[in-house]
């Protein structure tokens, strides 16, 4: 199978774990990225099983609304039962790399609220220590040089992504070359840089289930 196709197969599977346990009050949280969209897709197959979507970019918000499933502000909505997205890695406890895309605060905030977050992913993300994948971190633009020296304090190598601002207004760095063998200790390390808005490590609030597309179909892991 092709990555793609792997892509697809775990969307389908989010679809089909969480379909059953909708009802007309329902809001489901909705991330950002290839997989995501794959998601929001076959999510629309079932628009009429509940209220409507909470969305963690601007592109996921007009996808859902080009389906005609209602989107509402995170603050406008009681509880989310439900978030599902993608991610750059996961490793074997859950914790992931997130923010290829650039939208990994609304990520976080999303993933914050919901009760279950549910990662999907083709099994090139699976690794066994993160951080091969550079780690996005959104930086407010005047801290831009401050939090370069942090980040090399710290022993990664930051890289300015040319050409992007986030849905905030914000700018990103992705880390390269960082030790991510204690993931926790190093995201709380990130939240404490003046400057840095939010990093891309989910260790603290973790995947509680992981939808992993194999050859040999999706793995469930929680
Ligand atoms: C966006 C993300 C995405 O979940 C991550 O980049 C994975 O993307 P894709 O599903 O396209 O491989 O964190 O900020």
């Amino acid at each position: 199978m092709t990555q793609d196709e792997l892509k697809q197969a775990v969307a389908r599977a989010a679809v089909d774990y969480i379909a059953p346990r909708l009802d007309s009050r329902s809001i489901v949280g909705v991330g950002t990225g290839s997989t995501a969209n794959y998601f929001i897709d076959y999510l629309a197959e079932y628009q009429s099983d509940f209220d409507g979507a909470v969305a963690s970019s601007e592109a996921t918000a007009e996808r859902l609304k080009s389906h005609g499933i209602p989107v509402y502000d995170l603050n406008a909505v009681g509880e989310i039962e439900f978030y599902v997205d993608g991610a750059d890695e996961t490793n074997e406890r859950l914790e992931l790399i997130k923010g290829g895309g650039g939208a990994l605060t609304r990520e976080k905030i999303v993933a914050a609220v919901a009760k279950t977050f549910i990662c999907i992913a083709d099994e090139s993300k699976k690794v066994d220590i993160l951080g091969d994948f550079p780690l996005p971190v959104e930086v407010i633009p005047m801290a831009r040089s401050h939090v370069g020296r942090e980040i090399v304090k710290l022993g990664g190598d930051p890289v300015y992504r040319e050409g992007f601002t986030t849905d905030n207004g914000n700018i990103i760095i992705d880390i390269h070359n960082l030790d991510i063998s204690r993931p926790i200790v190093m995201e709380e390390k990130l939240n404490n840089v003046v400057g840095i808005v939010t990093n891309g490590l989910f260790a603290r609030r973790p995947a509680d289930l992981l939808l992993l597309g194999t050859s040999d179909g999706v793995r469930t892991i929680e």
